[in-house]
């Protein structure tokens, strides 16, 4: 006959509450020590696998989103880009953006730190268990013309619809043809209150019209990007050339 001990452990493991079984001992000298009633000590161990479980689950929402690299908002030195106001991004991370169905565009020139406020953004929402998705405009419009091809367009703009952020990043750094120009529009479209995303490019609105090389268009994806929007312009230096221009000061 098994004692308790080994029988409330092999519960535990055929239930695979494998953080339970690792914490079982320390949580019953725990409950022994402190004199913790039933309920008290059953909360402690059961803590220990949800808290695992938790943070297993926001490990595989940050995989899942595909962010290109794991920078956080803790990474960004403000002094270097002071265009950008600290507060307001904070508060991009509390996500009250993504409740309101609101958009967040960063406009910028290259390595003014646009991919990583929104990567840092988009880390915060994950982490608040938040479907998330990063891609690169040219990506998402190359998946999109092979899915119209096969004649599965619907589903695709539906799959990319279901995300609660959409991070698209680059656009207009390649060029967009006018099928791609109209089933980005259908995207936005569908998505325009609905969900958020937020867009990186380095592409003033006025200009729009070239990157989709059609006016009617470029009016209807900016109107429905910019009603809910955060405009986060950046004017600054490219932090890619940080040490060259140091190198160049020191150098004269
Ligand atoms: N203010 C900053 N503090 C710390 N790191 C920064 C800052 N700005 C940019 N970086 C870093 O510099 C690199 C370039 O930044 P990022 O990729 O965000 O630029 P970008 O605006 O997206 O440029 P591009 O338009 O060329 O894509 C990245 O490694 C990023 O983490
Ligand atoms: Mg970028």
């Amino acid at each position: 006959m098994d004692s308790t001990y080994t029988q409330l452990n092999k519960n535990l493991e055929y239930l695979k509450m494998t953080q339970m079984v690792t914490h079982l001992d320390d949580t019953i000298d725990f409950i022994n020590t402190n004199n913790l009633s039933f309920t008290e000590g059953l909360i402690k161990l059961t803590t220990h696998e949800i808290d695992f479980k938790e943070a297993n689950m926001i490990r595989s929402m940050v995989k899942v989103a595909a962010f290109p690299h794991r920078k956080e908002v803790k990474e960004f030195d403000f002094d270097f880009q002071p265009s950008i106001n600290k507060q307001q991004i904070l508060d991009f991370t509390t996500l009250r953006f993504l409740e309101s169905q609101e958009n967040i565009v960063f406009l910028g020139s290259s390595g003014t730190g646009k991919t990583h406020l929104a990567t840092s953004i988009g880390i915060a929402a994950a982490k608040k268990r938040y479907s998330t998705y990063f891609i690169k405009c040219h990506d998402l419009l190359q998946q999109l013309k092979r899915a119209k091809l096969e004649n599965r367009l619907e589903a695709r703009l539906k799959h990319f619809c279901k995300y609660k952020l959409l991070i698209i990043d680059e656009l207009g750094y390649l060029p967009i043809d006018k099928d791609d120009s109209k089933v980005f529009f259908q995207l936005i479209d569908m998505r325009y209150e609905k969900k958020s995303t937020i867009l990186t490019t380095n592409i003033n609105f006025n200009s729009w019209y070239e990157i989709f090389y059609d006016a009617v268009i470029a009016n209807a994806i900016l109107d429905r990007v910019l009603h809910h929007a955060h405009v986060v312009m950046i004017n600054g230096k490219s932090y890619r050339l940080k040490n060259h221009i140091k190198q160049e000061r020191t150098d004269q």
